[in-house]
Formats: structure tokens, sequence, C-alpha cells
């Protein structure tokens, strides 16, 4: 019997698969998500979505990955051996993943540095856009905006240092750091925002129903694309964090925690960024439906100007760019492990090993990214994971456990076995049913949106 690498405690396990479900999607992509989709009526989709999506698969994940001690390409072998492969595209995802998602995190860096003076001056758009991707593709150094290579570089030393470290001494130990100090710096902004003036009219403007959106398919797509990117479902983290829990673990009530967890820091970040853009919107006289953006130019082009606006501005930029290396960092550390547990275990490597081969391979990659030719590049290969590789690669695993593999009975009858809650027919319904039929009718409709 092999020497597998084990949590320390249960409160680090969760602490870790927190840090890998709360990302930069709950922070950036969350609220102008549910706002473009129905603002409060989004909630009724979304929470289906939890319920029938979202928890089962988590639930699917932790029990095959505690079942098989194994990361997912020989978590998915063991549970027949022509469903390697499976495991191997959710790494190969990943690892793309991994290889963009670092530096994003290393412009959060330099934009909480920027935020001590403002260096974005009264253009932040112009700034991030001309001045910021621009000289750093140069590497000007010297210059006012010093280049993402220095921060890239730390970001993964950091990471491999984590991951050289283990699993318990590495992992769990970095997120029950991180996962505090994010909870605790974004409750502090959150705070500041819903006090702040026209704060009000952004949470009306988030919370207002539409209940017309309810009736449109493409609404509820975004709420089950939502979930699960936000879980970090099918991209094999969650089966290779589950195949380091002890024998006698919790599975069904860790998945309802960590579910609940993500949602709520979601909803604190809806609030939050709502609330500073109904401040925004009021100081410049511009509606809010104007101002909302998401992603890359929520963070970089409205953040810094709502930054600039508010008081103590240097600080409370520190705090939401820190915010976001720490969400960054911890999901990052998680995306790197589902390969190096993968090739660690297909090559019999040491640990070691792997994570300098791992890491290195992901972090040359970065460079491509690290200029400005990268911000298009990013888009685009995040455009076709997230809308064909994650949807693809999750609904061949449902479809593989549940109707090639017909494991559903097993697997449900091992999480029963170690569990408080009990499952069985909501969740195999949910698993061999709702979620396919989802995914498979997201899939077209993504196809056809993209073929007019
Ligand atoms: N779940 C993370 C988020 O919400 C994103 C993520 C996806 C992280 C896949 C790692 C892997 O931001
Ligand atoms: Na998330």
């Amino acid at each position: 019997m092999e020497d597998r690498s084990q949590w320390g405690t249960r409160l680090g396990f969760l602490l870790a698969a927190m840090g890998s479900a709360i990302g930069l999607g709950n922070i950036w992509r969350f609220p102008a998500t549910a706002y473009a989709n129905g603002g409060g009526a989004f909630f009724i989709p979304y929470l289906f979505a939890l319920i029938t999506a979202g928890i089962p698969m988590l639930i699917m994940e932790y029990t095959i990955g505690h079942k098989y001690r194994s990361s997912a390409p020989r978590s998915f072998k063991r549970i027949s051996k022509g469903m390697e492969w499976l495991g191997w595209w959710q790494v190969a995802i990943s690892f793309i993943i991994s290889t963009y998602y670092p530096v994003i995190v290393a412009w959060a860096v330099m934009y909480a540095y920027f935020s001590i003076g403002q260096t974005w001056g009264n253009d932040p758009e112009g700034f991030f856009a001309v001045d910021f991707l621009q000289v750093s593709e140069a590497g000007v150094f010297g210059s006012m905006v010093p280049t993402v290579l220095y921060p890239l570089l730390a970001i993964w030393i950091i990471v491999f240092i984590i991951l050289f470290r283990g699993v318990k001494k590495g992992i769990e130990l970095a997120n029950k750091i991180f996962i505090p100090l994010l909870i605790l710096s974004f409750l502090l902004i959150v705070i500041r925002a819903v006090t702040l003036p026209g704060a009000l009219a952004g949470l009306d403007a988030f919370f207002a129903p539409d209940w017309s959106t309810i009736r449109d398919g493409s609404v509820w797509v975004a709420a089950y694309g939502q979930i699960f990117f936000s879980l970090s479902i099918a991209f094999a983290i969650m089966i290779t964090f589950s195949s380091y829990l002890p024998k006698k673990s919790d599975i069904t009530n860790n998945a309802f925690i960590t579910g609940f967890a993500n949602s709520s820091f979601e909803l604190l970040a809806g609030i939050g960024v709502f609330a500073a853009l109904g401040f925004m919107s009021s100081q410049i006289g511009e509606p809010i439906s104007d101002v909302v953006r998401s992603g890359v130019g929520l963070a970089f082009m409205v953040f810094p100007a709502i930054i600039s606006e508010m008081p103590a501005s240097g600080f409370f930029g520190v705090l939401f760019f820190g915010s976001l290396v720490l969400a960054g960092l911890s999901s990052m550390v998680s995306i790197s492990e589902t390969y190096i547990a993968g090739i660690q275990e297909k090559f019999n490597f040491s640990r070691r090993t792997s994570v300098i081969i791992g890491t290195g391979a992901a972090a040359i990659l970065s460079l491509f990214f690290a200029n400005q030719g990268g911000l298009n590049l990013l888009d685009t290969v995040d455009y076709f994971i997230n809308n064909y590789g994650v949807a693809l690669v999750g609904l061949f695993e449902v479809l593989a456990i549940g109707w090639f593999a017909r494991e559903l009975k097993a697997l449900q009858s091992h999480a029963n076995g170690v569990s408080d809650i009990m499952i069985g027919t909501w969740w195999r319904f949910s698993i061999a049913v709702i979620t396919p039929a989802v995914l498979g009718y997201m899939m077209l409709q993504n196809l056809r949106t993209d073929m007019m």
C-alpha cells in the first residue's frame, strides 16, 4: 500500500477546497453575471443549479477521490480502464488555465502597488490598455510601470514553495493563512463599500428582480455555467483534493459546506461590487448600467476609478487588489496540484520531481501571456475553455459515471458509509438526468451562438 499524503485536519481540507472554489470567478464574474441575468430573479436558477448540479457534482467528485485514492486520471481508470483519458483531459484544461491565471494575479499585485499613489491617474482605462500593457510588454526598466515579469516570477516561486512542501505542510498551511486573511480583507472592503454614498442605489440595481428572465433558457445556462466554474467542478481539482482525505472522513456534509461557503462569498462579492458601483455612478452622474463591467474590465478599469474616488484610497486599493491576489493564489495552487498529482502517479516520480516539472513547464508557458498580445490570447483561451472545455468534459464525466460505468449506486453507498447526510434518489437523478440535460443544452446553445 502506497503512502499517500493526507490532510492534517478536516478544516484543512475544507479551507483548501474553499481556496480553490473562491477565486476571481466570485469577485469579478458572479456580480455582473447575476446583474445581466435578472438581478434578484437570478437567484432562483442559481440556487436551483447549486442544488441540482453544483453540490451533487461536488459530492460525486469527493466520493471518487476518496474511494479511489488517486488523482483524476487514475481514479477514472480505476472506475473503468477506458476512462483514464477523461482525467487527463481535465488535467490538461487545468494546466492551460494555470498558464494564464497567474498573469492576472501578477497584474493584481502591480495594481495593489499602483493603488498607493493611484498611478493610473484620471484615465484608468487608458492607463491599463496603453501605459500598463504596452510598457510591461516592452519591459522598460526603471519606467513608472515596472514589468509584470517580477510579480509573475514571485507568484511562481510562492506556488512552487507551497506545492513543494506537500499537501499538509504546503497546501493546507497556505490556505489556513490565505482564506481567513481573504475573508477579513474582503469584509472590510464590503463594509466600506456599503457605507459609501450611492451604495444603496447600487444594491437596488443588483437585487431588483426581472422575473421575465426566468423563462429564458440562456439565463439558466448562465446559472449552471457560473456554478460549474465557481465550484471548480470538472477540473480534476476536487477529485485530487479529496484523494488526500483520511479514510474516515465525511463527504456529503463537506460538499454542502464547500458549496454554501463559495456561494456566500459570491453573494458578499455581489453586494460589495454593486455598492461600489452605486457609489461610482453617483459620483460621476452616470447610470449604474453604464458602469457595470465584469472580468478584467471591472478589476483593472472600473475599480481603479472607484478607488480614486474613495476616501483612504491607498488603503482600500491595497485591500481590494490584495484580495484578488489571495483568491487567485489559492485557486492557482489547486489547479497546479492536479497535474502534479497526475504526473507523479503516472510516471512514478517523487512529488518533488513532479512539482519541478509541472510548475516549471507552466511557468515558462505563462510568459506568453505576460505581454500585450497576452490579453487577447487570454480572452480567446478563456472563452473556449469555459464554453467548450469544461461544459463538454463535465458532460462526459456525468455520462461516463452515470451511464457508461454505471457507478452511481456504488458511489452512493460509499458516500453514505462515511457521511452524516445520506444521499439517494435526488442525488442520482441530479447526476444522471438533470446535469447531463443542462450541459448538453448548454453545448448546443454555445455552438448555435458561435455559428451565427
Ligand atoms: N473556482 C474559481 C473561481 O470561482 C475558478 C477556478 C476554476 C479556479 C478552475 C481553479 C480552477 O474563481
Ligand atoms: Na468560485
